[in-house]
C-alpha cells in the first residue's frame, strides 16, 4: 500500500515537472518569436539611420576637402552620431567583413562568420536575403547587407591603381598596413550592419 502511494506520488511530480517544462518552453518560444519582429524592425531604422549618417559624413568630407582627407569618415567610431544613436537605442552598432581595412571589423565569433557566409553567397542569387536577428543566449544580433552601393565607394574600396589616388592611398597604406578592403566594383557585396541589442 505505502509503495503503490509512493509510485503515485512520484508519478505526479514526474508529470509536474513535464507540464511545467514545456510551458515554460512554449512560453519563452513564443516571446522570443515577437521579440525578434521587433527587434527587426527596430534594427531596420537604426541601420537605415546609421547608414545615412555614414554616408552624408563621408560625402561632405570628400566634397569639402578631398577623398584622403576623408579617410577618418569611414570609421564610425569616430562619428558621435552613432553614438547618439547607440545610446537612444541601447545597442552597439558595428560593422564586419570577410575582407575588412580594419581587422578589428573581422567576424568575432561563429554566428558572424556564419552570417558572412549566407550573405556572400545569397548576394549571389536572385533573392538575396533581408536582414535577420539571430538570438545568442542574452543578446539579440541584427544583421543587414552592405554593398558597395555608390561610386564614391570605389575611391577607397576599387581598384588600387585605377580607381585610387595616390594621396589616399598612401594615407591608407599608414593607417592600416593590414588592408584587405580594396578592388571592389560597383554594386559588390562588402559586408554587414551589426547591431546588438541588450534585452
Ligand atoms: C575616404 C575613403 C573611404 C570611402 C570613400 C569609403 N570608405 Fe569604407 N572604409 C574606409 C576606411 C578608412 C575604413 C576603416 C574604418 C575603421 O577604422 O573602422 C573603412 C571601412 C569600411 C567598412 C568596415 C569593414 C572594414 O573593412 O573595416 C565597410 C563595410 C565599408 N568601409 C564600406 C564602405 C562603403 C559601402 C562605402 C561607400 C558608401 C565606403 N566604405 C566608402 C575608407 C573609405
Amino acid at each position: 500500500m505505502k509503495n503503490s502511494i509512493l509510485q503515485v506520488i512520484i508519478l505526479l511530480i514526474i508529470l509536474v515537472f513535464y507540464a511545467c517544462r514545456a510551458n515554460i518552453k512554449s512560453n519563452t518560444g513564443q516571446v522570443n518569436t515577437n521579440q525578434m519582429v521587433d527587434y527587426q524592425a527596430k534594427g531596420d531604422s537604426v541601420a537605415l539611420l546609421a547608414q545615412q549618417t555614414f554616408v552624408k559624413a563621408l560625402t561632405k568630407a570628400i566634397a569639402d576637402s578631398g577623398t584622403h582627407y576623408a579617410v577618418k569618415f569611414c570609421n564610425l567610431n569616430a562619428q558621435t552620431l552613432i553614438q547618439d544613436l547607440e545610446k537612444a537605442n541601447n545597442c552597439k552598432i558595428g560593422r564586419i567583413s570577410d575582407k575588412t581595412r580594419q581587422p578589428l571589423n573581422a567576424a568575432k565569433d561563429d554566428i558572424d562568420k556564419k552570417m558572412l557566409t549566407d550573405y556572400a553567397l545569397s548576394h549571389q542569387s536572385s533573392q538575396p536575403m533581408d536582414s535577420k536577428v539571430v538570438q545568442d543566449e542574452s543578446l539579440f544580433k541584427y544583421y543587414r547587407p552592405i554593398t558597395i552601393g555608390m561610386p564614391a565607394c570605389l575611391k577607397c574600396h576599387g581598384q588600387v591603381e585605377q580607381d585610387i589616388d595616390a594621396k589616399t592611398r598612401q594615407i591608407i597604406q599608414e593607417k592600416y598596413p593590414k588592408d584587405l578592403a580594396t578592388g571592389y566594383q560597383l554594386k559588390d557585396f562588402r559586408g554587414l550592419w551589426k547591431i546588438v541589442f541588450k534585452r
